[in-house]
């Protein structure tokens, strides 16, 4: 199948021009460039898109987030960061407002202006702004100091480097002008986020890792402006010890196209998501390090079956209940996907009021 042609030509001449590009930058460009990105040019969310996430398999996700937010209480702004087509915010918000709980404010803080586009459209379709005030930013700095913050698949998708541990320390990838990799020397233990990926002591030679420098600067600016709030990290995978397995050594790259998955991302340039796997250990610690607390770390499953989704569900609905069976269920949504819940300058939550808090593996 053809590259997107556009993608493929700047590609090319910025690679002549760079001699090279670190994975990250190839990922950046790939997903987030203003005029060949997938994310700038392409439906790519839902059926007709590449793939489909929680709140657009079922509005019970969503419906279970706004429970969450109601039982906190004291935060009047929500945030969401990276909204794709805005889903999670209607059912939510429809939620809060029928149980009379709408938050004063509610902001989309997002990236792509296509998005953008398609999430004030759909905001305004639902007539959802006449209900509660609503926003869109991209700047850290018109954060709000309190807030509950939602993100859903915001992580995996957030460019990372490719590391590989040889002999002596370790190398990273860049890709060359013929689109092909290659591995540069890395002083990678210098890093001051080396340690926070928790790599374990006996990582065999050849192991192949990825390493975000992306999500630890988003976690570090959201930290700077939120001085009270609760964050609500939804993604797929993995906390350390149960990410770096031996049999997992060629990293966890993912590409996805029209719903179907490969694994080179350096094929069908252009024309494919491309995401990793999340190091929920990783996000705690940078988290941990910008005075955010741990609430809770649970599986997808656990924290839906918390809020109740299995006695809301209306079980005559065999379309509704085969959606929430996507969402829970070990071989779909139900473990792979994982929350991490962090709270910062809030009263101190009840850790065990979520049945199967995992933060123990954290
Ligand atoms: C995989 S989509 C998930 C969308 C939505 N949360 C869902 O679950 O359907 C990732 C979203 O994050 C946004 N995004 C990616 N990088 C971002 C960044 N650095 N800042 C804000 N939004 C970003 C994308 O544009 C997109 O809306």
């Amino acid at each position: 199948m053809a590259s997107n042609k556009m993608s493929q030509t700047k590609l090319e001449h910025l690679l002549k021009k760079k001699k090279g590009m670190s994975f990250s930058d190839y990922m950046e460009f790939v997903l987030f460039d203003k005029e060949s990105g997938l994310y700038e040019n392409h439906e790519i969310l839902g059926k007709k898109g590449h793939f489909i996430t929680s709140p657009l398999v079922s509005k019970q996700f969503s419906y279970c987030i706004a429970k969450h937010y109601i039982k906190e209480e004291t935060l009047d702004i929500i945030v969401e960061l990276g909204g794709g087509d805005a889903s999670l915010a209607c059912d939510l918000l429809y939620y809060l407002k029928d149980q009379n709980e709408l938050p004063k404010q509610y902001i989309f803080f997002e990236k792509s202006d296509y998005l953008i586009k398609k999430q004030k459209s759909i905001i305004n379709e639902k007539s959802i702004n006449t209900i509660v005030d609503i926003s869109w930013i991209s700047d850290f700095k018109d954060l709000p100091s309190e807030a509950f913050i939602i993100s859903n698949e915001l992580f995996d998708c957030l460019p990372t480097d490719i590391i590989k541990h040889v002999p002596g320390g370790y190398q990273q990838a860049y890709i060359n002008k013929d689109f092909k990799m290659d591995w540069k020397e890395f002083d990678f233990e210098s890093e001051l986020s080396f340690i926070d990926l928790d790599l374990p002591k006996d990582l065999p030679y050849n192991y192949v890792f990825e390493y975000s420098h992306a999500q630890k600067d988003i976690i570090n600016e959201i930290s700077e402006f939120l001085h009270r709030a609760y964050f609500l990290i939804f993604d797929y995978g993995y906390t350390s010890s149960e990410l770096y397995l031996k049999d997992r050594s060629l990293g966890t790259i993912t590409c996805i196209k029209n719903h179907i998955m490969d694994f080179n991302p350096l094929s069908d340039i252009g024309t494919k998501d491309i995401s990793a796997f999340v190091n929920f250990t990783y996000l705690k610690n940078i988290l941990c390090r910008n005075h955010w607390e741990i609430v809770a770390f649970l599986s997808q499953a656990n924290y839906l079956i918390n809020f109740n989704i299995l006695n809301d569900i209306n079980v005559n609905d065999i379309d509704e209940l085969n959606a929430v069976k996507k969402l829970i269920m070990p071989n779909h949504m139900g473990e792979l996907f994982k929350v991490l819940i962090m709270s910062k300058n809030m009263k101190k939550t009840d850790k065990n009021y979520f049945m199967k808090n995992d933060i123990i593996k954290l």
